[in-house]
C-alpha cells in the first residue's frame, strides 16, 4: 500500500470479528511504531498488550461496568470543557454520525463502546505519571504510527478513551507500576461488515487551520 493510501484510507473500526491477530504480527507492528520520533528519543511510552483470555476478561469486566453506569475516570489530566474550535468539530462528528447511520446503527455504535468493540487484541499505552505535555505528544505520535503500521499489515484498529475509562480492570491484568499512567488503548483486529465500520469522518478545510507566511 502507498503511504498516501495508508493515511487517507485508515479509519476507526468499532466492530471486530473474533479472529485473533497473530502475536508475531502484533509484535512487528509495535516494533515498526517504535520508530516514531520523540523528544530527544525519550520514547516515554510503555506498552501492555491484552490478547486471548486476558482481552476477553477485560471486555467482560468492561461490559459489566458500562451496564452498571459505573463512574469512569482517567489517570491523566481528564478532558475539561473543550475550546470552541475542537467543540465545533465534535458537534460536526455527531451530526455526521446521525446522518450516515440509521438509528439502530447509531445504537450499535454506542453499544460497541461498552463491549470494547469486541477487540481481540488491546494495546494499552502508559506514560510516566505527571509526564510533560511533550511525553503526551510523543505517546500520541507512537499511537498514530501504530494504527498506520497496523493498517499497512491489513490489521484494523480503533484508538479509544473507552479502553481506559475503568483503569482498575486493566491494572488487574498486568503489573503496571504505580509511577505509570494509562493514557489510551488501541483495539486491533479485523473489521466486520457492520455498518458502524462504514462511518466516514471529515477533516477541516486546510484554509481553516493553516496560516502560511512568507510567500
Ligand atoms: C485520543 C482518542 C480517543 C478516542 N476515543 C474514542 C472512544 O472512546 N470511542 C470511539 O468510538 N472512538 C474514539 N476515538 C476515535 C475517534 O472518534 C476517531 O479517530 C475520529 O472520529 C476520526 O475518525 P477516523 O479514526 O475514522 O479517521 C478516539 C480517538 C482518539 C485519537
Amino acid at each position: 500500500m502507498q503511504p498516501t493510501d495508508l493515511l487517507t484510507q485508515r479509519h476507526s473500526t468499532r466492530r471486530f470479528t473474533n479472529q485473533p491477530v497473530p502475536l508475531d504480527l502484533l509484535k512487528t507492528i509495535i516494533t515498526e511504531a517504535q520508530r516514531s520520533p520523540s523528544w530527544e528519543n525519550t520514547q516515554p511510552w510503555k506498552l501492555y498488550l491484552a490478547v486471548g483470555q486476558t482481552a476477553a476478561k477485560i471486555r467482560n469486566s468492561h461490559a459489566a461496568h458500562a451496564q452498571a453506569h459505573d463512574k469512569s475516570w482517567t489517570e491523566v489530566v481528564p478532558p475539561k470543557e473543550w475550546a470552541a474550535h475542537p467543540q465545533a468539530n465534535m458537534d460536526q462528528w455527531s451530526q455526521d454520525l446521525k446522518s450516515q447511520l440509521s438509528a439502530p446503527d447509531v445504537d450499535d455504535f454506542m453499544q460497541a463502546q461498552g463491549q470494547l468493540f469486541d477487540a481481540p487484541a488491546i494495546l494499552y499505552i502508559t506514560i510516566p505519571k505527571d509526564a510533560s505535555s511533550y511525553s503526551v505528544y510523543d505517546a500520541g505520535g507512537f499511537g498514530n504510527s501504530l494504527v498506520l503500521a497496523a493498517y499497512n499489515h491489513g490489521v484494523d484498529s480503533v484508538t479509544a478513551y473507552e479502553f481506559i475509562r475503568f483503569p482498575a480492570e486493566v491494572r488487574e491484568q498486568f503489573a503496571i507500576p504505580a509511577d505509570e499512567s494509562l493514557l489510551i488503548g488501541i483495539g486491533l483486529g479485523y473489521a466486520t461488515n457492520s455498518k458502524v465500520n462504514k462511518f466516514q469522518t471529515q477533516r477541516e478545510p486546510l484554509a481553516d487551520i493553516l496560516q502560511i507566511s512568507g510567500q
